[in-house]
């Protein structure tokens, strides 16, 4: 019988550093037995990582910001995510619907009630009244004054990562919403600590779930 799906996302301001433990999990998934799906937003299929090349590039209004990232999100669902967890397969997603909480709500202050109705329309499901939601998302919590001194040394900034320090704060403040809303859904992870200590919580937080448990390892 296949296990079942399961979907985990990755969150955070730019520079929080998750790529490496999104890199690591989905070792310890494979290394438990699992099919990892290993993906990313905007982004995840042709079509979604030419809108991604448009929307981290292009000026544009807000709502048509918020219109590309649900379509690419549309498109990823259908395509790539739907598909891997009907096989019963790991999802492993940087970044998912609560970006667009923080980044577009957040961030650029776009309305909360559009974005809700998108999340609706994208995220519904035939035959569920639920819409598809993460089963876990870890959110690495990075004070935005440190996650602007990583950013500085980075490579040539996008649209949102040279934004200003106030955007971050208002986008981590979004995020910060979006677990008021949801809590049992999230994991924070305090980011701003030694890489080998994030990674502790990372895998802590999808263990405590139980799903993690390699045959004959400790409790
Ligand atoms: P990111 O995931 O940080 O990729 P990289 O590490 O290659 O820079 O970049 C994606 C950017 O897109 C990030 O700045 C956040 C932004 N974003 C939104 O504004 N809204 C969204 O819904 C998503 C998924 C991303």
């Amino acid at each position: 019988m296949p296990s079942a799906g399961l979907f985990i996302t990755f969150e955070g301001i730019d520079g929080a550093g998750k790529s490496t433990h999104i890199a690591s999990l989905a070792d310890a998934f494979r290394a438990a037995g699992r099919h990892v799906t290993l993906t990313r937003e905007p982004g995840g299929t042709p079509l979604a990582e030419k809108l991604r090349d448009l929307v981290l590039n292009d000026a544009m209004d807000p709502l048509s910001e918020a219109l590309l990232m649900f379509a690419a999100r549309r498109d990823h669902l259908q395509q790539v995510i739907e598909p891997a967890l009907q096989r019963g397969e790991v999802v492993l997603c940087d970044r998912f619907t609560d970006a667009t909480f923080a980044y577009q709500g957040g961030g650029r202050g776009f309305d909360l009630g559009v974005l809700r109705q998108l999340e609706h329309w994208v995220q519904s499901r035939p035959g569920s009244e639920q819409l598809r939601q993460p089963d876990l998302t870890v959110w690495f919590d990075l004070p935005p004054s440190v996650a602007a001194q990583r950013l500085a040394a980075a490579r040539a900034p996008d649209r949102f990562e040279s934004q200003p320090q106030a955007f971050f704060e208002r986008v981590a403040a979004g995020y910060a919403a979006r677990l008021g809303e949801a809590p049992g859904r999230f994991a924070r992870i305090a980011s701003d600590r030694p890489k080998e200590l994030v990674w502790q919580q990372v895998r802590q937080a999808v263990e405590q779930r139980g799903w993690l448990q390699v045959s004959g390892a400790a409790a």
